[in-house]
């Protein structure tokens, strides 16, 4: 009789166990995320993170119009420079203040989130190699369906 009920105590122990771990992992994968009336996700962050994140999309249109202005003026090495401040550096800043964030973001949104950083870092090493024009606009074109495909997927509560 006893040991009947440390089994049913060890089946009860091991299926909360794995809702737990389950759950753990739900959040930890797809982040704290609900679908608006847009269809879009909206990802839950706090007030101070939510403008925390706005400022850097703000930081991204800016260099975005730095590295055009840059261009046209023929001077590479400041477009370079332009778009090196939002490279990967700024990820580790982003990190170091708010590493909350970095969690509550669902996995597929810290991805394209990451990449568009280091392809700020691969479009400066472009900008300074002899790349022509052209070849900088279409790396520019490419580096922006990320810009695009987030905003048309997540938006902020
Ligand atoms: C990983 C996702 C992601 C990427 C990549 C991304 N954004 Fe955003 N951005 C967002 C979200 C989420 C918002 C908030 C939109 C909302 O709530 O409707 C936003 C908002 C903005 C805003 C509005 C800022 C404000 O003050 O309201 C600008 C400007 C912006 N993004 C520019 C950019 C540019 C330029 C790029 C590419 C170089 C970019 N973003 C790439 C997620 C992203």
């Amino acid at each position: 009789m006893k040991r009947n009920h440390y089994r049913t105590a060890t089946v009860i122990l091991a299926v909360l166990w794995i809702v737990s771990a389950g759950t753990l992992f739900y959040f930890l994968y797809f982040g704290v995320a609900r679908t608006g009336s847009d269809g879009r996700q909206i990802v839950s962050v706090t007030e101070g993170e939510k403008q925390f994140l706005l400022q850097e999309m703000r930081q991204l249109l800016s260099a975005m119009q730095q590295i055009h202005m840059h261009m046209g003026n023929g001077d590479r090495e400041s477009a370079a420079r332009a778009a090196e401040s939002v490279g990967m550096n700024m990820v580790d800043e982003l990190a170091a203040v708010e590493g909350t964030i970095l969690l509550k973001l669902p996995a597929p949104m810290k991805k394209l989130g990451l990449g568009t950083h280091s392809e700020f870092d691969n479009l400066a090493r472009t900008i300074r190699s002899d790349a022509s024009e052209q070849r900088i606009q279409k790396e520019i074109g490419e580096l922006m369906t990320r810009c695009v495909a987030c905003h048309a997927a997540y938006r902020l509560p």
